[in-house]
C-alpha cells in the first residue's frame, strides 16, 4: 500500500480507501476536464512535411545525417509489451507480420538504423557512424527480449551500442482498496507495468541516461515497437528539430475518423486562467507582470478514451476536417536537455486510471476481479516543453501499428499498406511489378507483395540501382 501511496504522491500511511478515492479523482479529472479547456492545434502549430520543398527537406536530411555521423542520435524503443492481442505470447518486437523475409519488428527497426549508419558513413566518408539503441522492456519480457537479440546477433548492430533497461511494475489494487495477491501462489502481490511513461524512471535509474551523456548524445527518438513503418532516427525530422532548436519534436498524421483509437495533440489551458485572460479590465488591475497574465496554455496530448464524443466529432467549419486531428504516432524526438528535465520531474507525471470491470491478462500476468489499471504516459511530459515542433507526415508512409490479430491495426492491414507503399517506390524508381496471372483482371485487389528491406531503402530513395528496368513478382525480396 505504501508503494502505491508513494506512486500517487499521497502520504505514506494512506489507507486502501484513500488510494481508491485518489484514483477515482484522477479518473474523473482526466475525463471531465473540469479545470482545463482543450483546444485544437491550428495550421500555424504544425509543419506539414509534404508541403515543404525538396531542397528544404534535403537540407534537413543532410543536417540530420551529419548529427548521426557524429554519434549524437539515439533511439529509445518502447518494447515493454507482449503481443497478447496478436495472439503471440512473446515480446511484441519478436513478432513476424508475415512478410516474405519473415523479419521481426525488432529486425526491421535495427536494419533501419544500420541503413542510416551506412548512409551517414558514405555521405561523410567515415566509418564510425553509430546510432545507439536503448530497448525498454518490462520485467516479464526482459530476458526473452535480450535472448532474441543475442540469437540474431543483434541484427548486425554492435552489442555495445544496445542498452537494455526495464520499466517498473506496480501493485494492482481492487475497487475495495485491497492490493491483489496471486491466487494459490506464495502471496506475491500482482504487478503490472506502469505504462510507457515509466520510461523516464527506467532511463534514470538504469544508468541509460548517464550512458547517453557519456556518449554525448544530443537527440533521442522515442518510438513504439508496434509501428512497422516507423522512420526511427529519421534524419529529416532530426535536422528540422535541430535547426528550429526545439526541446521536442512530434510526428503526427491526420486522424482518419472520429473513433480512431489514437491520442490527439492539443493545447490545454487552465479554465480559471483562460477566463481571467478574457476580461481585460480585470487583467489591467492585476499587479502581476503582463507576461504572467497570459493563460498558460500547454502543449499536450489527450488520449482517445479521455475525449468526449463532442470533442471526437467536432469539425472545423473553415476546413471541413475534424478539429482534433493531430494524431499521435508515437514518434517523439527529445533534446538531451529536455530529456533530463523530464527524468528529473518524472514523479510529477500523473497516473491515467482505467477501471477493469472483470479479470484480464496484462503482459502475461492474469489479473482477477474488478481492479484499477494505472499507467503513466510519455506525452504528459510534453507540458514541460517550452518549444515544440509538430510535424505532419503521411499516414500511408509512416503509420501502420500492428496491435490486433484481425481487423484494424492487424498484420494483414500492415502487409497491404506496405505492399502499396513498396509498389509505389518500385514503380517510381523505374521497376515493374508482374501481378499474378489469376488476379490480372482485378489488379487493384491483387496481392503482389514485393519486399524492400530497410537495408535497400529507408524511405524509397536510392532505389533505382536495384530496381530500374527489372520485373518483380509476388514474394520477391529486393536485395543490394
Ligand atoms: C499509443 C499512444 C497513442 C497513439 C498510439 C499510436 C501513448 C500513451 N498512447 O496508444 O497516443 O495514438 O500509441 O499507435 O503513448 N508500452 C510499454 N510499456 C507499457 C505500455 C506500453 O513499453 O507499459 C509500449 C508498447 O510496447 C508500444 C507503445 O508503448 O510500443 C504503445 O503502447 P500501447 O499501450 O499499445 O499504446 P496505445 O494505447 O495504442
Amino acid at each position: 500500500m505504501e508503494e502505491l501511496a508513494n506512486e500517487l504522491n499521497l502520504k505514506k500511511s494512506s489507507s486502501g480507501n484513500e488510494i481508491v478515492s485518489e484514483l477515482e479523482r484522477l479518473k474523473a479529472e482526466a475525463m471531465l476536464k473540469n479545470d482545463v479547456c482543450i483546444e485544437p492545434l491550428t495550421g500555424d502549430d504544425i509543419s506539414i512535411l509534404s508541403q515543404c520543398s525538396n531542397s528544404t527537406k534535403e537540407g534537413w536530411r543532410t543536417h540530420g545525417l551529419e548529427l548521426i555521423s557524429r554519434g549524437e542520435v539515439a533511439v529509445v524503443v518502447l518494447a515493454g509489451g507482449l503481443g497478447t492481442r496478436l495472439g503471440f505470447d512473446h515480446p511484441k518486437g519478436c513478432y513476424d507480420i508475415g512478410l516474405p523475409s519473415h523479419s521481426s519488428l525488432f529486425q526491421y527497426m535495427c536494419e533501419k538504423l544500420l541503413h542510416l549508419e551506412e548512409t551517414a558513413n558514405s555521405r561523410f566518408s567515415i566509418n564510425s557512424a553509430t546510432i545507439n539503441l536503448y530497448v525498454m522492456t518490462n520485467k516479464s519480457n526482459a530476458a526473452p527480449t535480450k535472448s532474441f537479440f543475442e540469437e540474431h546477433k543483434f541484427f548486425g548492430l554492435k552489442s555495445s551500442q544496445i542498452f537494455f533497461f526495464c520499466q517498473e511494475n506496480i501493485p494492482v489494487i481492487d475497487y475495495e482498496g485491497n492490493v491483489i495477491q496471486e491466487e494459490g501462489g506464495h502471496g506475491d502481490v500482482i504487478r503490472t507495468p506502469n505504462g510507457n511513461g515509466g520510461v523516464f524512471k527506467g532511463l534514470a535509474e538504469s544508468g541509460a541516461l548517464d550512458d547517453m551523456d557519456t556518449k554525448h548524445i544530443q537527440w533521442i527518438h522515442f518510438v513504439g515497437i508496434d509501428n512497422i513503418m516507423i522512420r526511427c532516427a529519421d534524419p529529416v525530422f532530426i535536422g528540422l528539430c535541430d535547426e528550429k532548436k526545439v526541446d521536442l519534436g512530434n510526428k503526427v498524421v491526420r486522424k482518419m475518423n472520429p473513433t480512431e483509437s489514437v491520442g490527439i495533440f492539443c493545447w490545454k489551458t487552465p479554465k480559471e486562467e483562460a477566463s481571467s485572460s478574457s476580461t481585460p479590465s480585470e487583467q489591467s488591475s492585476s499587479p502581476s507582470p503582463k507576461e504572467e497574465q497570459k493563460p498558460k496554455r500547454r502543449y499536450c496530448l489527450t488520449e482517445y478514451i479521455e475525449m468526449t464524443d463532442e470533442e471526437k466529432h467536432r469539425v472545423d467549419s473553415a476546413t471541413g476536417r475534424l478539429s482534433f486531428s493531430a494524431a499521435n504516432i508515437l514518434s517523439h524526438l527529445f533534446s538531451i536537455h529536455f530529456l533530463h528535465k523530464c527524468c528529473e520531474q518524472r514523479n510529477q507525471l500523473k497516473y491515467h486510471v482505467t477501471k477493469k470491470e472483470k479479470g484480464y491478462v496484462c503482459e502475461g500476468v492474469s489479473v482477477p476481479g474488478k481492479t484499477y489499471k494505472m499507467e503513466k504516459f510519455i506525452p504528459d511530459s510534453f507540458a514541460l516543453a517550452d518549444k515544440v515542433a509538430t510535424v505532419e507526415v503521411l499516414r500511408e508512409e509512416e503509420f501502420c501499428p500492428v496491435k490486433n490479430s484481425t481487423g484494424s491495426d492487424s498484420p494483414a492491414v500492415a502487409r497491404a499498406m506496405l505492399q502499396n507503399l513498396w509498389n509505389k517506390w518500385i514503380i517510381a524508381a523505374g521497376g515493374k511489378i508482374e501481378f499474378p496471372e489469376e488476379s490480372k483482371e482485378k489488379q487493384e485487389e491483387s496481392i503482389c507483395l514485393v519486399e524492400i528491406p530497410p537495408q535497400v531503402s529507408y524511405d524509397g530513395s536510392e532505389l533505382e540501382e536495384y530496381v530500374k528496368g527489372k520485373v518483380f513478382h509476388h514474394g520477391d525480396i529486393i536485395s543490394k
